[in-house]
C-alpha cells in the first residue's frame, strides 16, 4: 500500500506529546505561582541620585504625570523625564539647593563638575524579560497608574507598592470592571467614583443616570469593549 503521508508526519505524535507536556507543565507552574503570593518586591525603595519627591511635584505643584512621563499613554514603556525637564524650572527655582547637585552636573555649564550626562535614576519596577507589558494598552482603557503603582502622588521617594505578580495581573484581567474609570480621571490618583458621579452626569444605555460605582464600572467596560485576555501569549513571548 502506498504511503499517503510524508515521512515527517511520523514525528507528529511525538511533537504533540512534547507540546502538550510543556503546556501542562506551564499550567502547573502558573497555578503554583498564582497560589503563592510573591511579595518580595513590595516595599523596594532604592535611594535615588536626587531625592525627587512626587508629593511636592504632583500633590503640591499639581503637575500631571504626562508632564514628565510623556510617553506613558502612547507607548509600551513609560519614559523618565530628561534633566532638561527639571532644569526648565530649577534653573530658576531652588537653584542653590544641595539636593540638586546631580542636576547641575547634567545641565549647568558653569558648575565645576559639569559633564552633561543624564541623571542615573535607579529603576524601581522591572518586569522579567519574558513578560510582555504595555502602558498605553492600560492607560487608554481607563486603568489608572494607581492600580499598579499605588499612591505615587503621596510618595516622597517612589517605592514598589504592589507585587505585580502574575496573579495580580490575572486578577484584574478576569474582572476589570471595578478598576476602570473615565479616561479623563486616569492620571488623577485621588479619583473617587462616588464623588465623580455626584459632580458629573453619566447616562447608561437606557438613558438613566448612573449613581453607583459598580454600574459605572460595567458601563465603562461596555463602552471601552473591554476584553482583557488571559491566554499565555497575551503576556508572554
Ligand atoms: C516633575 C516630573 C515628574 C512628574 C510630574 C511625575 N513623575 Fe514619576 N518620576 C519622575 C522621576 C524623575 C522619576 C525617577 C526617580 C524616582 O523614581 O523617584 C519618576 C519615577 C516614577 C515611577 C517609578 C519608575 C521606576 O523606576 O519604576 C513611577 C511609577 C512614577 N514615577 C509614576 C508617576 C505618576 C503616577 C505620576 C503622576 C501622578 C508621576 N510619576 C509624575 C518624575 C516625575
Ligand atoms: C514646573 C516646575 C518644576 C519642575 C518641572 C520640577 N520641579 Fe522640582 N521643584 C519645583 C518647586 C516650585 C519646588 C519647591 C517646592 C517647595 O519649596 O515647596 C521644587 C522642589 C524640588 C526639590 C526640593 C529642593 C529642596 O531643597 O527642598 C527637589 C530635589 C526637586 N524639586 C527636584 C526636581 C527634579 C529632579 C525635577 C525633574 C525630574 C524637578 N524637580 C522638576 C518646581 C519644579
Ligand atoms: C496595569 C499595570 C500598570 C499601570 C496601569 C501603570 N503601570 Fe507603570 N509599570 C508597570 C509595570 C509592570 C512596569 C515595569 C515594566 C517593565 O519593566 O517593562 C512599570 C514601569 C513604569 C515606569 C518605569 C519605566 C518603564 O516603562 O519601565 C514608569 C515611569 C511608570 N511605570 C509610570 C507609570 C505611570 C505614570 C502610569 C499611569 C499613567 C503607569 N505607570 C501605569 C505597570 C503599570
Ligand atoms: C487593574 C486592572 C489590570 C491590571 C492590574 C493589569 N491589567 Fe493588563 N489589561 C487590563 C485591561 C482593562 C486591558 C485592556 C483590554 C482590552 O482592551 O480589551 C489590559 C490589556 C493588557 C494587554 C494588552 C493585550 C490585550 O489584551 O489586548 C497586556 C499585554 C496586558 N494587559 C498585560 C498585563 C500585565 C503583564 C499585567 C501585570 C503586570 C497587567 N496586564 C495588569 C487591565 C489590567
Ligand atoms: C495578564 C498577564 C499574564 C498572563 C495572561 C499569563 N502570565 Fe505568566 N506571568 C505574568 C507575569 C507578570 C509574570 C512575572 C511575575 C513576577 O515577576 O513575579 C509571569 C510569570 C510566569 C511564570 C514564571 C516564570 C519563572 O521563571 O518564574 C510562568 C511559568 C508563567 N508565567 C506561565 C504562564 C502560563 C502557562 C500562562 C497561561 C496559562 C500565563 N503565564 C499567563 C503575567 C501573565
Amino acid at each position: 500500500m502506498a504511503n499517503f503521508f510524508p515521512r515527517w508526519t511520523n514525528l507528529f505524535p511525538l511533537k504533540i506529546a512534547i507540546c502538550a507536556g510543556s503546556v501542562v507543565m506551564g499550567i502547573v507552574a502558573a497555578f503554583t505561582l498564582y497560589a503563592t503570593p510573591k511579595n518580595t518586591l513590595v516595599g523596594y525603595q532604592p535611594a535615588q541620585p536626587i531625592p525627587f519627591s512626587h508629593k511636592i511635584h504632583v500633590e503640591q505643584l499639581g503637575l500631571d504625570c504626562r508632564y514628565c512621563h510623556s510617553f506613558v499613554d502612547v507607548s509600551d514603556h513609560s519614559n523618565l523625564p530628561s534633566a532638561n525637564t527639571c532644569w526648565n524650572c530649577h534653573q530658576h527655582v531652588q537653584r542653590q539647593s544641595p539636593k540638586l547637585e546631580p542636576l547641575h552636573r547634567a545641565m549647568d555649564k558653569t558648575h565645576p563638575l559639569y559633564d552633561g550626562k543624564p541623571i542615573q535614576w535607579v529603576k524601581v519596577h522591572k518586569a522579567p524579560d519574558y513578560v510582555k507589558f504595555s502602558h498605553s494598552a492600560h492607560v487608554n482603557r481607563g486603568v489608572s497608574c494607581v492600580s499598579c503603582h499605588g499612591q505615587v502622588n503621596e510618595m516622597e521617594v517612589v517605592y514598589h507598592a504592589k507585587d505585580l505578580s502574575m496573579g495580580f495581573c490575572l486578577e484584574c484581567h478576569r474582572n476589570p470592571h471595578d478598576q476602570v474609570r473615565p479616561l479623563e480621571e486616569v492620571f488623577n490618583l485621588k479619583y473617587n467614583a462616588e464623588e465623580y458621579l455626584k459632580n458629573s452626569v453619566v447616562l447608561n444605555a437606557k438613558g438613566e443616570r448612573i449613581t453607583d460605582k459598580d454600574s459605572l464600572g460595567k458601563h465603562l467596560s461596555e463602552q471601552f469593549r473591554l476584553q482583557p485576555k488571559e491566554s499565555c501569549a497575551t503576556c508572554h513571548h
